[in-house]
């Protein structure tokens, strides 16, 4: 059984989305300590589901199947009851990766600036859509990747202003606040 918008609320799966770097992971975790419910990270269902890591399965089989991968992955944790998800930065790109969290949960947009983002990813060898850029024009090309994914985030329904300095444990609080109150 799928669960929709209108299953009770406390059946409802959360959604953290964000951009690379925006803490969805340790997020994700935190709130799960909180809620007692169920966490998946997509993209390591996708490295347990592959036995690869992300950047192998980019450079071995490429973007395309990556994101196939991540949108099957989507599908199948869509139908837990109840539980945290926390997507890859990219999910939110795919018209049908959308359809599905938006009838299945909340979404939850964990927004920053994207100069903060960026500072804390822009050396991470393990994110290939960072390290695929060259150094000297890395930062512009994440910029204008930030822009074009920037209006789907804002589609969420849940929106939390991150800004340097704030500790994820304060990011989940604001989360509990703003979720319907059936949920928390
Ligand atoms: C991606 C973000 C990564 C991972 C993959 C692609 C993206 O996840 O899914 O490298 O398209 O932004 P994080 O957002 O957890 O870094």
């Amino acid at each position: 059984m799928t669960v929709g918008r209108s299953t009770a609320p406390d059946r409802q799966n959360i959604y953290l989305v964000g951009f690379m770097g925006a803490g969805k992971t340790t997020v994700g975790r935190l709130l799960t300590e909180r809620l007692n419910r169920p966490f998946y990270d997509t993209d390591g269902l996708i490295e347990q589901r592959t036995g690869k890591t992300i950047s192998q399965i980019f450079e071995k089989h490429g973007e395309n199947y990556f994101r196939m991968t991540e949108s099957e992955v989507i599908r199948e944790t869509a139908k837990s009851m109840g539980a945290i998800i926390a997507l890859g930065g990219g999910a939110i790109m795919h018209k049908e990766n959308w359809q599905v969290i938006q009838k299945t949960g909340r979404v939850v947009y964990l927004k920053w600036d994207p100069d903060t983002l960026l500072s804390r990813i822009v050396s991470d060898k393990s994110r290939p859509l960072v390290f695929r850029e060259k150094a000297s024009q890395r930062r512009e090309r994440l910029e204008q990747l930030f822009e074009k994914r920037k209006a789907n985030y804002e589609r969420a329904d849940i929106i939390i202003n991150c800004h340097e300095g704030i500790f994820p444990g304060e990011i989940v609080e604001q989360i509990l606040y703003f979720l319907p109150e059936a949920i928390r």
